[in-house]
């Protein structure tokens, strides 16, 4: 007898931006893990492809492409297969307080968490590589809905993206195509050591979780594959938390 599970992405092809680091590289294999076929972006092709011989056996796909070149995310598009899932991950962070940003700091952190996505997702709509009742989640971030100092840029970049993502959805809906945010809290990966925060400043800064620590990209990785698959087939337009217990970052 077959084990009952809801949440399989055996015969789903999803493609997963950011899957060069952190969260981004933990959603894949465990996609992969889950029986998906992955398509995985990111920039740095030595980091991509350690992820790439880390996904579990299939017929899976390298896209190394920066996503601020609309040229080159034509080009990716044009090469993707038809996709039944797509989690957009890439993102930076950022920290400068309010009164020091300059144009460009703006335009690096909007270009890349907001400006990108977005592009890449209407690339994707006009190529028509999405099928129906597909599902799209974007990795937002707490941060959206948590004024902390130096973070300006990167909530509003967060915000807009999440925004964004609940249009999406309205307008997708009619296709059963499924689109939803998560929000996760302080999770251990690089993009979190910014603005000469130390390790030790973070250790402590953990404690105050109700759960005692912060997240692994595993974590969101389990609501990512959840978002993606079948069992969450009346979910669609939601922002979902993921913190350990924290209501805001701060
Ligand atoms: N860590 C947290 O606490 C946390 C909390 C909430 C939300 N998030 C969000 O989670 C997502 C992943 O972050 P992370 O923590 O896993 O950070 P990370 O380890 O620094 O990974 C960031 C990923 O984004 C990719 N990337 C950045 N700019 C790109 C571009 N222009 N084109 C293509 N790929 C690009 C990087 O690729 P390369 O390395 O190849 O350049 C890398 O794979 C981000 O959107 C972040 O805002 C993180």
């Amino acid at each position: 007898m077959d084990t009952f599970n809801p949440f399989s992405l055996v015969g789903k092809t999803v493609l997963v931006t950011g899957a060069s680091s952190g969260i981004g590289r933990g959603i894949a294999v465990a996609c992969s893990r889950m029986g998906a076929t992955v398509v995985i972006n990111g920039r740095n092709r030595q980091r991509l492809q350690d992820t790439f011989v880390s996904l579990a056996e299939g017929r899976h796909q390298m896209a190394v492409t920066d996503l601020n070149d609309q040229t080159a995310v034509r080009d990716m598009v044009e090469t993707l297969p038809l996709l039944q899932g797509i989690v957009h991950c890439a993102g930076i962070g950022q920290r400068v307080l309010c009164k020091q940003l300059t144009e460009a700091d703006l335009d690096m952190v909007m270009d890349t968490n907001f400006k990108a996505p977005v592009m890449l997702q209407t690339e994707i709509l006009r190529q028509k590589k999405l099928v129906k009742a597909a599902s799209v989640v974007f990795i937002s971030s707490i941060a959206a809905e948590s004024p902390t100092i130096g973070n300006s840029m990167y909530c509003s970049s967060k915000g807009a993206l999440t925004a964004y993502a609940n249009c999406l959805a309205v307008e997708l809906a009619p296709r059963l195509i499924r689109v939803n945010c998560i929000m996760p809290a302080m999770v251990w990966t690089d993009l979190i050591f910014k603005g000469g925060i130390t390790e030790e400043d973070l250790r402590e800064d953990e404690k105050k979780y109700p759960l005692k620590r912060y997240g692994t990209p595993e974590d969101i990785a389990n609501l990512a594959i959840y978002l993606l698959s079948d069992a969450s087939s009346w979910m669609t337009g939601s922002n979902v938390k993921i913190s350990g217990g924290v209501y805001k970052l701060g």
